[in-house]
């Protein structure tokens, strides 16, 4: 493994959704994926996340197998509808009280909290009232973080405003795979700008709380890769590209929304005079989740995309290319060009990059042998984070400012629509009993970290 620049930060992430469990405990209101997990037909395996990994009364036991693991940092996610059970009015004390323990017991172990302040988990009357397709739940937010942070501003230095807008607004308000299950296609958009908006006023909210507190927002990118150099294709990229990776960053870091006449639209749906001022407020760092290049064709004629009106339709990567569990490429090179490129595009106004998620499921078996009597043989996972931390290597010698890494995921936990069905975790989860398996992956990591820290 080349060598990292000193003070690299090494890390795990969790969502709280998708690990905590005790869904009503301490006062905790319902979020859109309570509701959505609870409909059928959501999830592919009927399941939700009532218990999940049981991190709400397990924590210590994830502490720990972060202090083993050596990390640095631990990258986790407030839930506000622990903070603000209605999804306004006053701090629930007890809900507060809980990441104050987390976050006590990673000071103990030495490790650095990244909290996420949103990761999905909007409270339910939120939602009732119109989710992120109004504007008023951009000024909710902000209010929901100015409150985590007069709890724990004094002990946590450093925070994500939001966790992949765009999936929010593709799969939540756009296609309906995720939670609300909405499906407006272009109606979407307002959410992407409510949600953008929200990040700008949250980040003037901590600002105003704490003077030294680091403040970031992670989005999803994708390398958008045409299916081939026929000019249709190309064509069909760029708009691929506008709609997944480009509306979430150009306002951040430029002020101003890309161009949209390819979705046949004018101005931004939901943009007023003095907004993108906010948004573009500057960031200490740059939080990039990203798993594979998404490869895109023209839409073919009668296609349902081109039903749909979209300017693109999803191509198969090169032949022989390997997939994880959930069928996503394995290209390690890919996860470099994009760093890269985010460099190359965005110049100076680019902050440093933290790699906030990064990692793959595969279908785990836990198998007899190891010391606890339980082992778990990922060589495919191991081959996959090797691969990506080397791009990482190679995009610093290549000029990008990264500063850190953190694995998706410590543990196994709720995929979101997949339910338990694909297992990103360094860590096992029988999900019957809660016993965690260090996977080979996790010695792999621990090893990793040790050599770079020294
Ligand atoms: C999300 C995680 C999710 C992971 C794997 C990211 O989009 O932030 O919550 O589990 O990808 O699908």
């Amino acid at each position: 493994m080349p060598e990292f620049p000193r003070g690299f930060r090494w890390g795990a992430a969790t969502a709280a959704f998708q690990i905590e469990g005790a869904t009503t405990a301490d006062g905790r209101g319902p979020s859109i994926w309570d509701t959505f997990t609870a409909e059928p037909g959501r999830v592919i395996d009927g399941s939700n996340a009532l218990v999940a990994a049981d991190s709400y009364r397990r924590h210590h036991d994830d502490v720990d197998l972060l202090a083993e693991l050596g990390a640095t940092d631990y990258r986790f996610s407030i839930s506000w509808p622990r903070v603000q059970p209605g999804g306004s009015g006053p701090a629930n004390v007890a809900g507060l009280d809980h990441y104050e323990r987390v976050v006590d017991a990673l000071a103990e172990a030495g490790i650095a909290p990244l909290a996420t302040l949103y990761h999905w988990d909007l409270p339910q009357p939120l939602e009732d009232a119109g989710g992120w397709l109004v504007r008023d739940t951009a000024e909710r937010y902000a209010e929901y973080v100015g409150l985590v942070l007069d709890r724990l501003g004094d002990r946590v230095g450093r925070w994500i405003t939001l966790n992949e807008p765009a999936m929010t607004t593709l799969e939540g308000y756009a296609l309906g795979t995720q939670a609300p299950g909405r499906t407006l296609m272009l109606g979407a958009l307002p959410t992407v700008h409510h949600q953008l908006l929200g990040h700008g006023l949250a980040v003037a909210a901590i600002r105003a709380a704490s003077g030294t507190a680091e403040v970031g927002i992670t989005n999803n990118h994708t390398l958008v890769v045409p299916a081939s150099d026929d000019p249709g294709d190309l064509v069909a990229a760029g708009a691929f590209d506008v709609v997944y990776n480009r509306i979430f960053v150009d306002p951040l870091l430029t002020g101003a929304y890309p161009d949209l006449s390819a979705f046949g639209l004018e101005s931004f749906p939901g943009l007023e005079s003095g907004d993108l001022g906010v948004i573009a407020a500057p960031l200490d760092f740059y939080g990039v989740n990203s798993y594979n290049p998404t490869y895109v064709a023209a839409p073919a004629e009668g296609s349902e995309f081109a039903l749909a009106g979209l300017p693109f339709e999803p191509a198969a990567p090169p032949a022989g290319t390997p997939v994880t569990g959930f069928d996503w490429p394995v290209v390690p090179e890919a996860f470099a060009e994009l760093l890269v490129g985010l460099r190359r595009d965005y110049g100076d106004a680019l902050p440093p990059i933290v790699i906030t998620e990064n990692g793959a499921s595969y279908a785990d078996e836990v198998v007899p042998g190891g010391n606890g009597g339980r082992s778990v043989h990922d060589h495919e996972r191991i081959a996959y984070l090797d691969g990506h931390v080397r791009a990482v290597a190679d995009a610093i010698g290549r000029g990008v400012d990264v500063r850190g890494y953190f694995v998706w995921s410590l543990v196994d936990n709720f995929e979101w629509a997949q339910g338990y069905t694909q297992r990103f975790g360094l860590v096992h989860v029988d999900f019957e009993t809660g016993e965690r398996t260090r996977k080979d992956s996790f010695d792999w990591y621990r090893r990793v970290i040790a050599e770079q820290r020294g």
